[in-house]
C-alpha cells in the first residue's frame, strides 16, 4: 500500500475513533456489526489463537472472546487500539499493518478481518502474510464491501461527504475496492489457500430507518440465500492446506 493512503487512513481511524464505536455499537449498527460476526464465526474454530487484522475497537475480538479462546488485534490506527485495549484488557492488541504482519510463522489457528479488505491497494500481500502466521490447516474469514447492487453509489457519497468535510465514521473516500466472487476465488488460490467458499451477508443497512431496518433484518437470512445480488458484504473463508 502507498505510504500516503496508508496515512490517510491512520489519520482517519485516529480521528474518528472516539466516535467510532456510535456507529456500530448503538442498536442498528450492533445488530449488523453482531450479524456479520456471528456470519464469519460459523467457520471459525472455536476456543482457538486468532489473529484479527485492522481489529478497529475491538468488537470482533470481544464477541470471538466471548466463545473461549484467545485473540490478538492489530491495526493502523493507535486510537483504535487504545479503545480495543479499554474494550479487552485481558487480549493483546499492537499497532500494525495487515501487508506486514508483526508475528512469526505458524503463530495461529485463525485468522480474521472485517470490513478492511476493501481499503488494502495490495490484498495479494495481505493474503501473504495471513497464509504465512496461519498454522497448517488453519482458517481465514474476512467479510468486506462485495460488488453489487446497493454498493454502487457509495464511492460518489464517499466523495461528496469528504468535499463537504462531514464527519462520519465510514465517509471518506479511500479508492475502495468492491470486490466480486470470482476475484476473491483468485486471490485467495494464488495466496495458497484452499476450501475457499465465497458467501453474501448483510441487507438491513445501518442507515435505514425503522420500521425498514426491522423489516429488512427480518428478509435479511431469505435475502441472503436466495437473492444475494441485493446482499452487501462478502464473506469468504478458506484453508491454509496442511502440505505446502
Ligand atoms: C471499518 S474499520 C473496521 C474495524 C473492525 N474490524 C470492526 O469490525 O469494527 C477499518 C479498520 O481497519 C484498519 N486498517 C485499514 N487498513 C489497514 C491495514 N492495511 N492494516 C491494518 N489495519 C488496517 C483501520 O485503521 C480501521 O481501524
Amino acid at each position: 500500500m502507498s505510504t500516503a493512503k496508508q496515512e490517510k487512513i491512520q489519520e482517519h481511524y485516529d480521528a474518528i475513533a472516539d466516535i467510532y464505536d456510535n456507529h456500530y455499537d448503538l442498536p442498528h449498527g450492533r445488530c449488523y456489526h453482531t450479524h456479520i460476526s456471528r456470519h464469519l464465526m460459523r467457520s471459525l474454530p472455536h476456543g482457538a489463537a486468532l489473529l484479527d487484522i485492522g481489529c478497529g475497537t475491538g468488537l470482533f475480538i470481544e464477541k470471538y472472546m466471548s466463545a473461549g479462546g484467545n485473540a490478538v488485534g492489530i491495526d493502523l490506527s493507535q486510537r483504535m487500539i487504545e479503545r480495543a485495549r479499554l474494550r479487552c484488557a485481558t487480549s493483546d492488541f499492537m499497532i500494525g499493518a495487515g501487508e506486514t504482519i508483526p508475528f512469526a510463522d505458524n503463530s495461529f489457528d485463525a485468522v480474521s478481518s472485517l470490513l478492511v479488505f476493501s481499503y488494502l491497494r495490495d490484498p495479494e500481500s495481505m493474503l501473504r502474510e495471513a497464509y504465512r502466521v496461519l498454522k497448517p490447516r488453519g482458517t481465514i474469514a474476512i467479510c468486506t464491501l462485495g460488488k453489487k447492487l446497493i454498493t454502487r453509489g457509495i464511492p460518489a457519497l464517499y466523495l461528496i461527504s469528504e468535499k463537504m468535510k462531514v464527519k462520519h465514521v465510514v465517509m471518506k473516500d479511500f479508492g475502495e475496492h468492491y470486490y466480486d466472487e470470482g476475484e476473491m476465488y483468485d486471490i485467495f488460490s494464488c495466496a495458497g489457500f484452499t476450501n475457499i467458499r465465497v458467501t453474501w451477508c448483510s441487507f438491513a443497512h445501518i442507515d435505514m430507518i425503522d420500521p425498514l431496518f426491522q423489516f429488512a433484518r427480518k428478509v435479511e437470512p431469505f435475502v441472503e440465500r436466495r437473492i444475494p445480488q441485493l446482499a452487501y458484504n462478502i464473506c469468504v473463508t478458506a484453508t491454509k492446506p496442511e502440505e505446502e
